[in-house]
């Protein structure tokens, strides 16, 4: 993890400096100054190489002066959303080779420092913990990034909220990057108890525990696993006066949620399909079918340690999908939670059957505000999206609205899907010949759309949206703030949201 700090905004002694510099303006403040005593050295080096400032240019000028390297990053236009965090990932990825630097921030100003801050941070992350060995240009060597800025002490209040949620973007990063032997739903579980020391109430509700409510969707996905399934409850009461507690029970533990906000993932361990089993190229991937309960936990994190002034609560369902001789069949009818029975088709249709327990229990137990579950529920949604967008689904035109303005604030795209009524169009597809709901549409058309008609039949009048994050949990290159692998879309996002509900 690289750390950051602040300081003053005065040209440092020696080290590696790093320079934004402006499409607009060439070198400004401090810089021009430095530039100046170096004799143009700087402005030299930036006409030879053509560089024009342009957001995700960068120019190394070795031995500057008293400087080991002088670094000018492509600072873009003024006007470019998400200018500042943006800035901040080019340059933890030009300064690959470094291990501290100062960044001179003039021009921006102490937020805008933080936001540099954070999406350095965040481009810098790194999961090396099974490495034994490394090439050198493999090694994480960032270390320290000073941001030298006009009002550090502004500056280092913004940098708490960053980094309590760049802690959450973490958290949600490296459950997503363990390995299925390492991650499985019990250790899943006990990852989120850490989090207890953040002030979220954490409950585990074990295989004995989901029988008794009688999660019956939920087990029959992990009924072929030799590793049990577990469903956390976590939250987060941050709301000021909830106005339901008596008096003196404001201890720890004993408030109420009061019209919180709802975040529900799908934590499968690894999906191998089950007994309608996947092929074997690929099947790899399937460790990351975990990342909508992983995004929840990380968001989670990230309201607690910025002590979030929302009530907030996420539940994830945690299975493994393996097929074995106690697996289900296909053609299996199953209860669930809901009290509506489930005719199985496809084992490898496992996430909405997790899903429908979770979403259930929610709903009866927390009476949300708003609802949100996110998942990598569909194959369908990377045809239909790429990785550019997630699917979301919603039958309310407000949280929708609300969604998709965070997830454009901070980068992650919401792209809307349609959804029919209950009996209507698409949602007729799900009617099953001898249960209450089977669990596939009839083929391969608009699977995402059949995927999340089958959630909303578990879903009553609750304000509610499902984020189908199949194509965008995962990268397979480096771009902006997210280096490749686990992403962790939808903690800023949701994050971002709940922002819109605090006092
Ligand atoms: N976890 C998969 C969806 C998935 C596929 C996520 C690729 C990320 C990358 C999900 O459980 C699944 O298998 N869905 C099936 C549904 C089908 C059987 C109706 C799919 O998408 O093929
Ligand atoms: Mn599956
Ligand atoms: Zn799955």
């Amino acid at each position: 993890m690289v750390e950051i700090l602040f300081g003053k905004l005065a040209l440092p002694k020696d080290g590696v400096l790093v320079l934004p510099v402006g499409e607009e303006l060439p070198l400004t403040g401090e810089a021009a100054v430095l530039d100046e005593t170096l004799g143009g050295t700087l402005s030299k080096a930036m006409a030879a190489a053509a560089f024009k400032g342009k957001a995700g240019q960068s120019l190394n000028v070795y031995n500057a002066g008293p400087y080991k390297c002088v670094l000018l990053v492509g600072a873009g236009k003024e006007d470019a959303p998400r200018r500042a965090e943006l800035l901040g990932a080019s340059i933890a990825a030009a300064l690959a080779k470094e291990s501290e630097a100062a960044i001179l921030t003039d021009g921006f100003s102490a937020e805008q420092a933080a936001e540099i801050g954070l999406g350095a941070r965040l481009r810098a992350y790194k999961f090396d913990k099974y490495r034994t060995t490394q090439k050198p240009d493999e090694k994480a060597k960032l270390k320290t990034l000073k941001l030298l800025t006009a009002a550090p002490k502004e500056a280092e209040a913004a940098w708490e909220i960053a980094d309590a949620v760049a802690t959450g973007v973490e958290f949600t990063r490296d459950l997503v990057t363990e390995p299925a032997n390492v991650l499985y739903p019990a250790e899943f579980a006990e990852r989120t108890e850490g989090l207890k020391k953040l002030g979220l109430k954490i409950e585990i509700f074990d295989q004995k525990d989901l029988e008794k409510l009688g999660f019956g969707t939920l087990l029959s996905v992990s009924q072929g696993s030799v590793r049990e399934p577990r469903m956390v409850v976590m939250q987060w009461l941050g709301a000021c006066g909830h106005g339901n507690e008596k008096k003196g029970d404001d201890k720890k533990g004993s408030k109420k949620p009061k019209d919180p906000l709802v975040f529900v993932g799908k934590g499968v361990t690894f999906d191998t399909g089950g007994i309608s089993i996947k092929p074997a190229a690929g099947m790899e991937d399937m460790k990351w079918d975990m990342a909508g309960a992983g995004t929840v936990a990380g968001l989670m994190a990230a309201l607690a340690g910025r002590k979030a002034k929302v009530d907030a609560i996420g539940l994830v369902g945690l299975v493994e999908n393996m097929p074995s001789g106690s697996a289900t069949r296909p053609g299996d009818v199953v209860k669930s939670y809901a009290g509506k029975t489930v005719e199985i088709l496809n084992t490898d249709a496992e996430g909405r059957l997790v899903l429908a327990d979770v979403l259930y229990y929610a709903q009866e137990r927390f009476a949300p505000k708003f609802m949100v579950n996110l998942a990598t529920l569909t194959g369908a949604i990377i045809v239909g999206l790429g990785h550019e967008y997630a699917g979301l689904f919603s039958n309310n035109d407000e949280l929708v609205g609300k969604l998709t303005e965070a997830g454009e604030a901070v980068g992650e795209k919401l792209w809307r899907m349609p959804l029919s009524k209950e009996g209507e169009a698409y949602d007729k597809e799900l009617d099953s010949p001898i249960a209450d709901v089977k669990n596939i549409g009839g083929g391969r058309a608009g699977g995402s759309i059949t995927a999340a008609q089958f959630l909303q039949r578990f879903v009553n009048n609750t304000p509610w949206a499902h984020l189908d994050i199949a194509g965008t949990a995962w990268a397979t290159k480096n771009a902006g703030v997210t280096p490749k692998g686990a992403t962790a879309f939808g903690v800023r996002l949701l994050d971002k949201f709940a922002r819109g509900f605090e006092g």
